[in-house]
């Protein structure tokens, strides 16, 4: 890429020519570099995904190459066999070097944060692509992806579709996500490969556009931070079992003061969820 557009968004969000909305940005990726996400949003959401009759999911923003949207089809699908992706570039060149990569179950298109998918999906998923938007922007593309998802259905239980939207590192050993439903913001997961990390707050650089200018005193997530590196300190003793049994009493030890949502089975995998109003800005 050569112009200035196609690394730093323009600060209102718009139309990028027709009803493209977004900009292009950096097209940065790597094989398995969502894992983490991928395992997370299966385990948490393969329900929702199982039991509709034609569960669709977009990797929005997938980047220069389409190894993110080819695993997450592998992944969805080993829980939720009728899965289907598809892949969304703003970037036309990159749809166009992703077509020989669909599959069944599997299709790329040019679009932006309008979500051009007949259907209203059960996932969106747009991995490090608000990061280099402003975080002025972040509240009004939310409200859009939310408003694409499949809604809820009290009459059969279904919470809705999902908006998963959050940030790693290169090779994906650190990552932050907001999860959302149709209704707005649910969740904030930190989710990481033990033996990488010396501290929680080394996930700091990866939080998602919405908290990473937020990591200040006086905000929540500094506060949620400096606790965790506490408890992990406290915890030390506990590395003697390794990084796994240090990181779950640690967290065990956070929920006496911070509204954790999971359990012992996802601090396992390295991961832990607390509610969106705990750590949203003041
Ligand atoms: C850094 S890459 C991320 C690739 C992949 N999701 C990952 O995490 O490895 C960000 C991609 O998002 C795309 N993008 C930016 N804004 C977008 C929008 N509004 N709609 C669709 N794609 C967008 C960019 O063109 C770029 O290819």
């Amino acid at each position: 890429m050569t112009s200035r557009a196609a690394t730093r968004p323009h600060s209102r969000l718009r139309s990028s020519g027709g009803a493209v909305v977004g900009t292009v940005t950096r097209g940065t990726t790597n094989p398995n570099r969502l894992r983490r996400m991928d395992r997370w949003i299966a385990a948490t959401h393969g329900r929702e995904l199982r039991r509709a009759p034609d569960p669709v999911a977009v990797d929005l923003g997938y980047g220069a190459a389409p190894w993110t949207a080819v695993e997450l089809l592998t992944r969805l699908r080993m829980t939720a066999p009728h899965a289907r992706v598809v892949g969304i570039e703003i970037e036309p060149a990159r749809v166009a070097a992703a077509r020989p990569y669909e599959r069944d179950g599997l299709t790329f298109r040019h679009g932006g944060f309008e979500v051009p998918v007949p259907q209203r999906p059960h996932l969106i998923r747009a991995a490090n692509v608000l990061r280099q938007y402003d975080e002025a922007q972040v509240a009004a593309v939310w409200e859009r992806l939310c408003a694409r998802l499949a809604p809820a259905d009290p009459e059969t239980g279904s919470r809705g579709g999902l908006l998963v939207e959050g940030t790693c590192d290169e090779i994906g050993r650190r990552h932050v996500w907001v999860a959302l439903g149709p209704e707005g913001p649910r969740t904030v997961t930190f989710a990481t490969r033990l033996g990488s990390l010396e501290r929680p707050s080394d996930l700091a650089e990866r939080l998602p556009k919405a908290l990473i200018h937020r990591n200040v005193p006086g905000e929540p997530v500094h506060a949620f931070l400096r606790d965790f590196d506490r408890a992990w300190a406290a915890a030390a003793p506990y590395a003697s079992y390794g990084a796994r049994q240090r990181w779950i009493r640690a967290v065990r030890e956070l929920t006496a003061d911070w509204p954790v949502t999971d359990g012992p089975a996802r601090w396992r995998q390295g991961e832990v969820t607390l509610t969106w109003e705990a750590l949203a800005p003041r």
